[in-house]
């Protein structure tokens, strides 16, 4: 079994039982968190990219519990040098963890470490194929619509996509229901569509579009949890 369960925003928790992967945990100033991050145990960090809204808690979450951050190399080398533990790697690339095994895949979006006075390039924005016992997962990171979405669900059929919808900063509705076509998962999950007035959607319209389309979707909002 494994469990899913939505955090806010774009934060998931993967747990199947032994081992618990989050991703993307921006929670400590997320008005949409459904939880502290020191309420958190995990055993590994991923992160789609840079944005804050994304890299969030993850320095102080890996130093806390001493896990490693997975993501692309610019960014680990910046959390390396913010005394996190890491593991490089690159869009394309796949590794076997002791909890299961990790594909980056591209996703269309920037990544950069944003403050007053600087601006911190952390590599190529990704998503994530995640492989936990029978179970593999793809969460999209902030992406917009690309062709190449019909290659991620061939080497191994996707249970769930975790797909971004609210639109000016990644896909909208109309796009991710490309996306899904593209795709075929079993299951979607539309996410990035809450936390801040511009990227709000209506979840059960865009449910009903997955499932016209004959591919379920369930919206799970902070707190909840989906079982596989
Ligand atoms: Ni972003
Ligand atoms: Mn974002």
């Amino acid at each position: 079994m494994l469990t899913i369960k939505a955090l806010g925003h774009a934060c998931y928790t993967l747990n199947d039982g032994q081992f618990n992967l989050i991703i993307d945990p921006w929670l400590s100033d997320n008005p949409d968190a459904a939880c502290s991050p020191d309420d958190l145990t995990v055993d590994a960090v991923l992160v789609t990219h840079g944005h804050h809204d994304h890299l969030g808690d993850a320095i102080p979450l890996s130093r806390r519990l001493g896990c490693p951050i997975i993501g692309v190399a610019e960014l680990c080398n910046y959390c390396q040098r913010q005394g996190c533990e890491v593991a490089p790697m690159q869009i394309g690339g796949a590794r076997d963890y002791p909890f299961g095994r990790i594909k980056l895949t591209p996703a269309l979006h920037g990544s950069a470490i944003m403050g007053e006075q600087m601006l911190e390039y952390t590599g190529l924005a990704a998503g994530f194929v995640v492989t936990m016992g029978s179970h593999t997962i793809y969460h999209a990171g902030d992406t917009g619509l690309f062709g190449d979405m019909a290659l991620i669900g061939r080497e191994r059929p996707l249970d769930v996509a975790i797909l971004p919808i609210g639109d000016n900063y990644t896909m909208g509705p109309a796009d991710a229901l490309q996306a899904v076509s593209l795709l075929q998962p079993r299951l979607v999950i539309p996410t990035h569509c809450h936390a801040f007035p511009l990227i709000r959607q209506d979840t059960d319209q865009f449910v009903q579009q997955c499932q016209a389309q004959g591919v379920p979707a369930v919206y799970l909002a902070p707190g909840e949890s989906h079982e596989l």
